[in-house]
């Protein structure tokens, strides 16, 4: 639960305002960001490895996929952090939140040239380059702007890391990067290539990582790649990625991120030292640290089911929203923690399971929470940590409008991201065109 979520009188308030106002304002459900969870989490996270790595440096890019609104771009841009996009979307949301150019770095493994072009002419930081072809279509079009493109070329270092586990091998099947045996190459044909600067490798050896371990295994892997390139014109920076892990219930226990960034900082010290080059300036693209514990969804409880299983019963209780808001328990089997917002409860405490309003069966929020029994129809349910990831991943399956994302700072609730009304939905049916009255 963020910092700043505590009861009052019984109902939750985050960021001083009770969310039983919120709900009255703006209806359910709602995403809620504090502003000042997620901008001191940006905070703190480039202190860390500022701290850690000292004075050869480090960039923070904030990874947009996680959420990306003009606010959110604003605030990441306000703590000293970067933009990292992977669409020609996310590169307009944050150009036209006033981000500069510089500061972003454009991902993805199919970039389509309209969306190379965009980046290109608006002059962007860097492009994280993820095919032999991609280097060719970046050079074509740098080279019709007259520009000198600066590019990073991404790497499959055969690290995989999961929450709990990495897994090193030396081959990799899947689709993102340069296998580390074809990177010589590869760089070769780029810095060859008209309109590219190749200022450096990138890697991202996956997300939700609780530990040190991996992320120390591919910069040891990456930086002897770093040195191999350089040769006599070493490579200025190296990009390891994000995937820092947070907790979405009380069993997750991640590593603190001072202790990450010192354990991975020594691990670039000693391999550069091995090697017997210079430490590069580092970057770091987390997304799902930052802003996940700063969000929390909150919905209205519709029904109360029992369900009789053998001896005992299982309670499903069905709130308005689910995997359209957030599908990361359907895809992933992802687990969070969810309790009463609107009021206390005395009530024993009651293994329940909080389910979706979707036709889908597996549309599941949390899989089993302990609720007070009394729990009912009205009653507004917190979802903790979903400021990542959900509001990104939402759809309107079963045609459902996406809820708001609101932000609260200082007693004072705005909306980032409006809620979307059928009206958005049907606006896109051409079939409605006719003129057809739809009915509602
Ligand atoms: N950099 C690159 C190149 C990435 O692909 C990603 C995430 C990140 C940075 C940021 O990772 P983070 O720090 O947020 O873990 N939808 C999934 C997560 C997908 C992550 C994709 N790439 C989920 O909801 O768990």
């Amino acid at each position: 639960w963020p910092a700043s979520a505590e009861r009052v009188d019984g109902a939750l308030n985050m960021g001083g305002v009770p969310v039983t106002d919120i709900a009255a304002q703006h209806g359910t459900p709602f995403l809620l960001v504090d502003e000042t969870v997620a901008r001191d989490r940006a905070r703190r996270i480039r202190e860390a490895f500022e701290a850690a790595f000292g004075s050869t440096g480090v960039d923070v890019y904030y990874a947009g996929k996680a959420l990306l609104t003009a606010d959110v771009a604003r605030w990441m841009r306000a703590e000293g952090l970067r933009i990292d996009v992977c669409t020609g979307g996310e590169l307009a949301t944050a150009l036209r939140a006033g981000v500069e150019p510089a500061a972003i770095g454009f991902h993805g493994n199919n970039k389509s040239e309209l969306e190379i072009e965009a980046g290109v002419t608006a002059g962007i930081g860097t492009f994280i380059i993820d095919s032999p072809l991609e280097a060719e279509r970046i050079s074509a079009a740098a080279s019709r702007a007259g520009r000198v493109q600066r590019v990073r070329l991404r790497i499959s270092v055969g690290v995989h890391a999961s929450t709990h586990e990495f897994l090193a091998t030396s081959h990799e099947d899947q689709k993102f990067g340069i296998p580390l045996a074809e990177a010589a190459a590869v760089a070769r044909r780029i810095r060859e290539l008209p309109g590219l600067e190749l200022v450096g490798l990138h890697t991202h050896i996956g997300s939700q990582i609780f530990d040190a371990t991996g992320f120390a295994e591919s910069a040891r892997r990456m930086l002897a790649l770093h040195a191999e390139l350089g040769g006599t014109e070493p490579l200025p920076e190296l990009n390891l990625g994000g995937g820092f892990g947070i907790a979405y219930t009380a069993a997750d226990s991640p590593e603190p991120i001072e202790t990450i960034a010192s354990r991975l900082a020594d691990a670039v010290r000693g391999a550069a030292d091995e090697l017997g080059i210079a430490v590069p300036r580092i970057a770091i693209e987390p997304g799902r640290w930052i802003v996940g514990p700063a969000g929390i969804t909150v919905y209205t409880v519709g029904t109360v089911k029992p369900v009789r299983l053998g001896a005992g019963t299982r309670t499903y209780v069905s709130v308005d929203g689910g995997m359209g808001d957030n599908a990361r328990p359907a895809l992933y089997g992802a687990q969070y923690s969810a309790r009463i917002a609107s009021r206390a409860s005395d009530a024993a405490p009651m293994l329940a399971r909080v389910a979706g309003r979707h036709c889908e069966s597996g549309d599941i929020v949390v899989d089993a929470e302990w609720l007070p029994a009394d729990v009912a129809p009205g009653d507004l349910l917190a979802v903790a940590a979903t400021g990542a990831y959900c509001h990104s991943l939402a759809s309107n399956y079963n045609a459902a409008p996406r809820p708001p994302v609101l932000a609260v700072r200082g007693g004072e609730v705005r909306t980032l991201v409006r809620r979307e009304s059928i009206d958005d939905l049907l606006a896109r049916d051409a079939g409605l065109d006719t003129g057809l009255d739809p009915g509602l």
